[in-house]
């Protein structure tokens, strides 16, 4: 049991910001138009927003902008939980997942243990465009995007490779891998991911998860990123939520689903994304069971936006940012156990 468990002082909605949450709704303020939002605060959220918007602002694609946002964390190698420079499985080897859904369709594509090839969103947008399939999985993901010009490169950045080797030298002290003099080994297992969510100006709305998944994850592991209603899931009379944190959990309560279904039945997505939360505590047997976090992001089809994580504390909220007419915005969500 991991000594986190003891930290967690009680349960209850919390969060200082959440009522910026519930401000941002597109009629308090005047939000008409498009919006982008992704599962990131200031760090990265304006760099990752900012091809988006300018798609979709210039009344451009809304897959065009979903992808080109969800395109800038998978190709910087600074990023070590999506894409180019994610951190590997434990042998070593780069698996990346991702999916994409669009709304006016209903229709959606991923790839899941993609290895070598640094952008899989645009992978699994040519599931979605140019197949009859919904998920390609492993080599046959690889096969595909080769078919299709992807070149294919090698996706462990040396900074990647040192973390992962810090972890095999030190994940056990019965085998051969010694660990240096200099053991700077950091125990937290990165999880990261990033949720990409939008309505264009017809009202549309489409999203993106991509990423490298748990790290040093067994070989073919595959999270909930790339399964439609886990990871990701739209509904063009609704809007849609994206999933980031443990996938195992989000995979087994469809997460993502679960989250645009509150919201058809008239939850707000802030309200939705904290029933979600809630739901998870509830089927682990409540917050003394809980030593993991997840996080979800929900965007109305109204422009209204939810972030809620399992876990936090005060200067640990979970975070959103968005692009809006109203220009760029970082929000802080709320949190249901305080650690
Ligand atoms: N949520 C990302 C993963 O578990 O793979």
């Amino acid at each position: 049991m991991s000594s986190r468990r003891k930290f967690i002082k009680k349960i209850a909605v919390v969060g200082a910001t959440a009522p910026f949450i519930s401000n941002v709704k597109a009629k308090e303020n005047n939000n008409k138009g498009p919006i982008i939002i992704c599962s990131r605060g200031n760090e990265w959220g304006e760099k990752v927003l900012k091809p988006g918007w300018d798609i979709l602002s210039n009344n451009g694609d809304l897959l065009d902008a979903v992808e080109k946002s969800a395109n800038i964390t998978e190709l910087d190698p600074s990023d070590t939980s999506v894409g180019y420079g994610g951190l590997p499985n434990e042998n070593g080897i780069v698996q990346l997942d991702a999916s994409i859904m669009y709304g006016p369709t209903h229709n959606c594509g991923s790839v899941g243990a993609l290895e070598g090839i640094k952008t899989p969103c645009s992978v699994a947008r040519l599931v979605m465009e140019r197949t009859d399939h919904i998920h390609i999985m492993g080599k046959g993901a690889q096969d595909f995007a080769r078919a299709h010009g992807f070149k294919i490169e090698n996706l462990l950045t040396e900074k990647s490779r040192k973390i992962w080797l810090r972890w095999k030298e030190n994940v056990s002290d019965k085998d051969d891998w010694f660990p240096s003099k200099n053991n700077d080994y950091d125990k937290k297992r990165t999880t990261g991911t990033i949720n990409v969510l939008a309505v264009d100006s017809n009202n549309d709305v489409a999203g993106i998860t991509t990423t490298s998944g748990l790290a040093y994850k067994i070989p073919g592991r595959v999270g909930d990123s790339p399964i439609i209603g886990a990871g990701l899931y739209v509904d063009n009379e609704v809007g849609a939520a994206g999933a980031t944190g443990r996938g195992e959990e989000i995979l087994r309560t469809c997460g993502s689903f679960f989250v645009v279904e509150q919201m058809r039945n008239g939850k707000t997505p802030q309200q939705a994304c904290e029933a979600l939360c809630k739901r998870i505590i509830d089927i682990n047997g409540g917050p003394k069971n809980v030593d993991f976090n997840d996080k979800i992001v929900a965007l109305g089809k109204d422009g209204s936006v939810g972030c809620a994580s399992i876990t936090g504390r005060e200067g640990l909220e979970p975070e959103l940012a968005y692009w809006s007419n109203n220009g760029f915005n970082v929000l802080k969500g709320t949190y249901l156990i305080e650690v």
